[in-house]
């Protein structure tokens, strides 16, 4: 692996734990608890190479549309990563941060999430961020909202709504843009994911279902990117 090019910001789009689960005929909670395993050895990865900010999405606000059952398993299975994994990420220096509305999750979820928000918020290691309730044009919705209220309590002016006003109210406020977007198990779209950060990431689609994406997979996304050629909209020579 090329380390001197790795994107400062990754993004992944966690697919295919369903189709896991299917494939291998087992429960479909199976499968996104295959897909936590797969999540952790990632995250270390992550933090030992040095990655700055990796953002993970884990639940979307669209994802509220699933059975009844399939919602209680995943939100089982966060409270039991929260539980479980906390110390482990603090030891390890982790800064977590939810991306997403907190206010709208059950109660015991909600609290887990503040609970490791707060923990963490002083650590210098990888920064973790976690969408949960997350979508992208609900956090450009609340980011306008905000910036509204503020210019009718006086306090900007439209002519203060540049990008980077706008750049910072959202739930990645201070993050630099995502580099390099994964997602797995061979669909290319981006699923109302970081629509506003991504402006100008590299895109990589592995075909690989998320519960078999492993380091050898990651550092094929890493490698990609690294020979990507970065324009921003201007031309070298
Ligand atoms: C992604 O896997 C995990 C979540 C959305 C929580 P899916 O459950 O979407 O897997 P597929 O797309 O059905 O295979
Ligand atoms: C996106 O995957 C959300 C997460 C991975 C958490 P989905 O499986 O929900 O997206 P669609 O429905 O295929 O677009
Ligand atoms: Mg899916």
């Amino acid at each position: 692996m090329n380390t001197s090019a790795l994107p400062r910001h990754v993004a992944i789009i966690m697919d295919g734990n369903g189709r896991w689960a299917k494939k291998n005929a087992l429960r479909v909670a199976l499968g996104h608890r295959k897909g936590v395993e797969a999540l952790r050895a990632i995250i270390r990865e992550s933090s030992d190479i040095g990655i700055e900010a990796l953002s993970l999405y884990a639940f979307s606000t669209e994802n509220w549309r699933r059975s009844p059952e399939e919602v209680e398993a995943l939100m089982g299975l966060l409270l039991e990563y929260f539980t479980n994994e906390i110390d482990e990420l603090d030891e390890n220096r982790v800064c977590i941060r939810i991306l997403g509305d907190k206010d709208g999750m059950p109660e015991k979820q909600r609290e887990a999430l503040i609970k490791a928000e707060e923990r963490t918020k002083n650590n210098t290691g990888l920064k973790l961020n976690i969408a949960i309730n997350y979508g992208s044009r609900a956090e450009l919705a609340r980011a306008a909202r905000i910036l509204a209220e503020k210019a009718v309590r006086g306090e900007i002016r439209p002519g203060d709504i540049t990008e980077q006003a706008l750049a910072d109210e959202l739930y990645t406020k201070g993050l630099p843009d995502v580099d390099l977007l994964i997602r797995t198990s061979g669909e290319m779209r981006l699923s109302n994911f970081l629509l506003y950060q991504c402006a100008y990431a590299e895109f990589v689609f592995p075909t690989v279902l998320w519960p078999d994406f492993d380091l050898a997979a990651y550092h094929e996304a890493l490698d990609a990117f690294g020979s990507r050629d970065r324009r921003f909209g201007g031309r070298k020579t």
